[in-house]
């Protein structure tokens, strides 16, 4: 198994909607490997570069600038790492309304946005607050 210190992780929000974790990469650590679940935005609080090591195997360089945030699908799977001498920190938010596993669910919910919501039923649940 690497030997690679990994970044330290702090969850600032989890819940039914989001989670919002903050990413503190010391100098040559790195998240380890993962799969993401769920769509993402990731805010970097730091400019400069991340290694990122694909699916593929190959390591690209990401750069990253403060406040430039940018959005990606569920199901991209890397490593990332900070190669740099100084400490990185980036906020990745992740929509837990568009999982993996529901994409097409999810499009379809948000293609029927407009229309007016069904009546529930007597004695239906009341539905959580959207
Ligand atoms: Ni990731």
């Amino acid at each position: 198994m690497s030997e690679t210190r990994r970044a330290v992780p702090t969850i600032k929000i989890d819940d039914e909607r989001v989670r919002v974790v903050e990413w503190r990469f010391a100098p040559g650590t790195a998240t380890g490997w993962h799969r993401h679940e769920y769509a993402y935005v990731v805010v970097p609080l730091t400019t400069g570069p991340l290694a990122i090591s694909g699916a593929d195997g190959a390591v690209t360089t990401a750069e990253l600038r403060t406040g430039e945030p940018y959005f990606r699908l569920a199901g991209v799977e890397h490593d990332v790492a900070n190669p740099n001498a100084s400490e990185f920190v980036f906020v990745e938010i992740e929509l837990k309304d568009a999982p993996l596993s529901a994409r097409g669910r999810s499009a379809a919910r948000a293609a029927s946005v407009s229309r007016p919501r069904p009546t529930p039923r007597r004695g239906a649940r009341a539905r959580r607050p959207r």
